[in-house]
């Protein structure tokens, strides 16, 4: 059986997950978010106190490790850590950035490469991320670029953080953004960046609704 494949990458907070749950519910697609699983290594190295840069010591954690993700009947990705489930933990700001710094270490994308390729391979799937249509999916269906303005992402972001109990101030939560983008897209390894043949959807004058039909539309017209 083949399989249709939609990527979607793009700085973080640009609304990616919330929107690609939301069509993958529609569609009846599985929905896989690839932050998800950089988070968790990301929780492991933060709970066990290693320096997130040393390449080292991080890829000397990877052979010990059960990363798995389930999908429960509710469409949710869970995530386990050693059989551990993480999660909730794993959207703790401060895992943000060992996310961004694990996943700057070639051994750790290589790790995790075959995971979210092979899921694509058993289902009809919509993957957000950083480099699905650049690296993880370079044959999907569709393939968008879905951004916004950081000021925008930095607002939405500190909503998020406020309805989940962990609020922040808006200066900091900008900054963050700006230095995950910086991060994301100069690391020499599957940089964050527009694959040539991405749709690029830019939300930052878009509420919910019109960013859903607009993707929708963008969806429709290639599959
Ligand atoms: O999307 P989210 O903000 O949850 O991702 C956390 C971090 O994981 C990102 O800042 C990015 O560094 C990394 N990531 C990645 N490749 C992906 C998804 C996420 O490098 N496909």
């Amino acid at each position: 059986m083949s399989t249709i494949r939609i990527a979607i990458d793009g700085p973080s907070g640009a609304g990616k997950s919330t929107l690609a749950r939301s069509i993958a519910e529609k569609l009846g697609y599985l929905y896989v978010d690839t932050g998800a699983i950089y988070r968790t290594l990301g929780y492991h190295i933060y709970a066990k106190g290693l320096n997130p840069k040393d390449g080292t010591a991080v890829s000397a954690e990877l052979p010990g490790l059960r990363v798995e993700m389930s999908h429960g009947r509710d469409g949710l990705q869970r995530m386990l850590l050693n059989g551990q489930d993480v999660t909730e933990r794993i959207r703790l700001p401060e895992v943000s950035m060992y996310a961004s710094a694990v996943s700057a270490h070639p051994s750790v994308r290589t790790y995790l490469l075959e995971m979210q390729r092979a899921l694509a391979r058993t289902h009809n799937v919509i993957m957000d991320g950083r480099d699905i249509g650049t690296v993880v999916l370079p044959d999907a269906e569709v393939k968008v670029f879905l951004t916004a303005s950081p000021e925008t992402r930095a607002h939405r972001r500190m909503l998020e953080l406020e309805d989940r109990g962990t609020p922040e101030p808006y200066e900091k939560v900008l900054a963050d953004i700006q230095k995950r983008d910086w991060d994301d897209s100069h690391r020499a390894v599957a940089p964050l960046r527009q694959a040539e043949d991405a749709v690029v959807l830019d939300t930052t004058a878009l509420n919910f609704r019109e960013s859903e039909e607009a993707l929708l539309r963008i969806i429709r017209e290639r599959t």
